[in-house]
């Protein structure tokens, strides 16, 4: 007998005790069990753990290697030629990522070709390759500045990883860094405005480039006041042909740094054509040597959907600014020596004069 209580009397037999422990004790059983079998495998494991690094090692890079060739057959990639050089010359290049969201045969491939000295041309002989070391790459909106800016970087990485590359043919000095400037973002959480994010990835560009780098810079200096603009995003580019001597593309709205190649031998300029026709631009995607000499800028703000007011009165404020400024010529006659830059400095006040608000209004 067990228990008494007031209705009723409990026993329990030897075999039911037995049981009821074995009931209770069953899930902590369990789990003992499985745990020691866990420890066995894993044991076993760790014996053959060197064994399994290695295959899991061998099989990632096949992998990889795989996915390479699989795309390179797939997308008519080829193989480049590296260089110890600081030679770059992508023949009939594309954007591997943008090519592929387009129709096939509607990406417009476009040639690059930079790096005028040779590096090592004391050494080995080498004669100096006759390309710039800096491109001013002007155009309208949405021409492909960016886009051609990022598929020269996007080749070089690949060819660097051991990636074939989607162009006709391409040869390619080794770059020791690539660095970019694209986009625009803001930092708010860390105190950082737009324009303190984008100097400060300049200032890190150029106190850190080399001679060997890749330098893809999009757009420096539009973040603030437009003539501060200009004046930065000239400086970096002097200092950046002539100090630094990277192999640099500048894409750059403002058609004044196109007079950087009339002053040095290194810089040349190119631009992303458009055709204008009498009710619209078509856009030709064609990277050609030559600078553009307008943006249509407003052209674009009408396709976006503003309203027609608003861009009416934008070709009005712009008609006068075009006829008021003479910054470009200030640019070409003033700034033939860096000591002379205040002479643009002087032009803002332009738009605040009297004669010009009078004429807007
Ligand atoms: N080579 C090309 N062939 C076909 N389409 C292209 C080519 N390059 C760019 N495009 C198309 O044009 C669009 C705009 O290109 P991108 O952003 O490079 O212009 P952008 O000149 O940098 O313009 P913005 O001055 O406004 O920054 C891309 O999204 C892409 O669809
Ligand atoms: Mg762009």
């Amino acid at each position: 007998r067990k228990q008494t209580l007031t209705n009723e009397e409990r026993y329990i037999t030897e075999e039911l005790k037995e049981r009821e422990v074995r009931i209770l004790t069953a899930q902590d059983d369990l789990n003992e069990l499985e745990y020691d079998i866990f420890v066995g495998l894993r044991n076993e494991v760790g014996e053959y753990a060197e064994e399994i690094r290695n295959v899991s090692r061998a099989v990632a890079a096949i992998d990889v290697l795989c996915g390479l060739a699989e795309v390179a057959i797939y997308q008519n990639y080829v193989r480049p030629t590296m260089t110890d050089s600081r030679e770059l010359k992508i023949v009939e290049g594309r954007h591997p990522v943008v090519e592929k969201y387009l129709p096939a045969g509607f990406f417009v491939p476009n040639t690059a070709i930079l790096g005028s000295k040779n590096v090592e041309e004391n050494n080995s002989g080498i004669t100096p390759y006759p390309a710039p070391d800096l491109i001013i790459l002007t155009g309208p909106n949405a021409s492909g500045k960016s886009c051609y800016l990022r598929q020269v970087g996007l080749i070089q990485l690949m060819a660097q990883t051991g990636s074939f590359i989607p162009a006709s043919s391409a040869v390619l000095g080794v770059s020791d860094r690539i660095f970019t400037r694209v986009g625009a973002v803001d930092d708010l959480a860390t105190g950082q405005s737009t324009f303190m994010v984008e100097m400060n990835e300049t200032a890190n560009i150029l106190n850190h480039a080399t001679e060997k780098s890749l330098v893809l810079l999009d757009e420096i200096g539009r973040g603030t006041a437009t003539f501060d603009g200009i004046s930065i995003a000239w400086s970096v580019a002097e200092y950046l042909a002539t100090e630094i001597l990277s192999r640099t593309i500048f894409a750059t709205h403002y058609h004044e740094l196109n007079e950087l190649s009339s002053i040095l031998d290194n810089v040349a300029n190119y631009q992303v054509t458009v055709k204008e026709l009498p009710d619209k631009i078509v856009f030709l995607h064609q990277v050609q040597p030559g600078g553009a000499d307008k943006s249509y800028g407003i052209e674009a703000g009408r396709l976006a959907g503003l309203p027609d007011s608003v861009i009416q009165r934008a070709r009005q404020v712009m008609q006068q600014i075009e006829k008021h400024s003479k910054i470009a010529i200030g640019l070409r006659k003033g700034i033939k020596k860096k000591e002379e830059e205040e002479v643009i400095t002087v032009e803002q006040l332009d738009i605040f004069s009297e004669e010009f608000g009078d004429s807007l209004l």
